[in-house]
């Protein structure tokens, strides 16, 4: 059987190689390592028995001579998404090839759903926001929506240990953009300013105390209440260090980030702080839904406790393999909770090294 060819773009960095590895394992799906620098592409294609290419997003031509004979695109560029040209998924669309990123930028999805029409016209799947934020949130919780009769509320809870062990130079980049998109909770008919942006919580293990979230929201979370009929919506995230959480925020808005240089001193200041005896590596993703169940009001708390690049690897990585299986089969250009077949997404992340739970009381 003829392998599809999955080109990873930016396949020998911190997330692309992640998914490079996973894929390369599995027998349908050959990954082909894809990057602007020849020999680190080489590299690791010759580690892992596969084939590479270059590849510049920003130039067509370059883009055009690395997509004879590709199946699928995933793109995991070093960003920032926002304001990064959308060259690589219109070819990618008009050269009959599906695509999916890992962009966390709330800008860049804007700009991308707008290629509904060009990806219906070409018969292909664009999806973007395919990460651990966002992405695997907003799954989530279209998973319990294939469970319960009936959604009443859905919160997100997102939290970084101090250790910021998966947070890059290039995530740390994009985050600045994250934070100046303006908090919005859903409250049935519409997205509303929250009344309380902030509040202290305890948010359960492994951050043993009480944690300072903030309101916030991504842009695939807007989609979900055009597809599920829901009361409440919001979105929470956090620092298990307030202080360091404080200090990333002002960092961001001074433009420490602005140069690559700029944010990988910024990321090693602030890992450097997050060094305590409490200091925990990963990331916290929480889900809590209530609703109405065989007539049963019930709450179910799905966590996951993950390191943010393995996660955010996993998230495309399992999509392509639904796109190769034909799980996902509808065309057009989409976010997560539009496209992924949720339930089969979350049974296939959980039989990866992740720490999660699913907990189901009446209330
Ligand atoms: N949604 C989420 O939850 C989430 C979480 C973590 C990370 N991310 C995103 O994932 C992306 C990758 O992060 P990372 O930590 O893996 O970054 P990284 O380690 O810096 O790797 C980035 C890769 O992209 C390649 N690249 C950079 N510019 C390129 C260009 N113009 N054309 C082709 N390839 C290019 C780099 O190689 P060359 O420079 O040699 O070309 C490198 O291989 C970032 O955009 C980050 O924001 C998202």
């Amino acid at each position: 059987m003829d392998k599809k060819k999955a080109l990873v773009v930016g396949g020998y960095g911190t997330v692309g190689s992640i998914i490079s590895e996973i894929l390369a394992k599995d027998e349908r799906i050959m990954p082909v390592i894809a990057g602007r620098n020849e020999s680190r592409a080489k590299e690791l294609a010759h580690k892992l028995q596969v084939e590479w290419r270059t590849i510049d997003i920003c130039d067509a031509k370059s883009i055009s001579s690395a997509l004879p004979n590709i199946g699928v695109i995933i793109n995991c560029f070093s960003g920032p998404f926002t304001h990064a040209p959308l060259l690589l998924p219109e070819l990618s669309a008009k050269s009959g090839i599906h695509y999916m990123d890992v962009s966390g930028s709330y800008e860049y999805t804007e700009r991308f759903l707008k290629l509904n029409e060009l990806a219906l016209k070409n018969n292909m799947t664009l999806i973007t926001a395919l990460g651990t934020n966002p992405g695997i949130p907003g799954i989530a919780l279209m998973s319990a929506k294939d469970d319960f009769e009936m959604l009443e509320s859905g919160r997100i809870v997102f939290v970084f240990g101090t250790r910021l062990d998966g947070i890059s130079a290039s995530s740390l980049k994009e985050l600045k953009h994250m934070f100046d998109v303006k908090p919005l909770i859903w409250k049935k008919p519409r997205w509303i300013k929250p009344n309380a942006s902030s509040r202290k919580e305890y948010v359960g293990k492994p951050f043993e105390r009480e944690v300072y979230l903030g309101v916030s929201v991504t842009r695939d979370l807007l989609t979900i209440p055009e597809l599920v009929d829901v009361d409440e919506l919001s979105f929470w995230s956090g620092s298990q260090s307030t202080g360091q959480g404080l200090v990333m925020i002002a960092g961001l808005k001074l433009g420490l980030t602005r140069s690559d240089r700029g944010a990988q001193l910024f990321l090693n200041m602030l890992k450097q702080m997050g060094k305590t005896k409490q200091s925990i590596p990963g990331a916290l993703i929480k889900v809590e839904v209530t609703g109405m169940k065989q007539g049963i009001r019930q709450k179910r708390t799905m966590e996951m406790y993950c390191d943010e690049n393995y996660a955010t690897a996993l998230a495309p990585a399992i999509a392509c393999q639904q796109i190769v299986e034909k799980k996902i089969t509808r065309r057009g250009a989409f976010v997560p909770p539009e496209i992924v077949p949720a339930t089969d997404f979350m049974d296939r992340l959980g039989k990866f090294a992740i720490h999660s739970s699913v907990a189901t009381e009446e209330c």
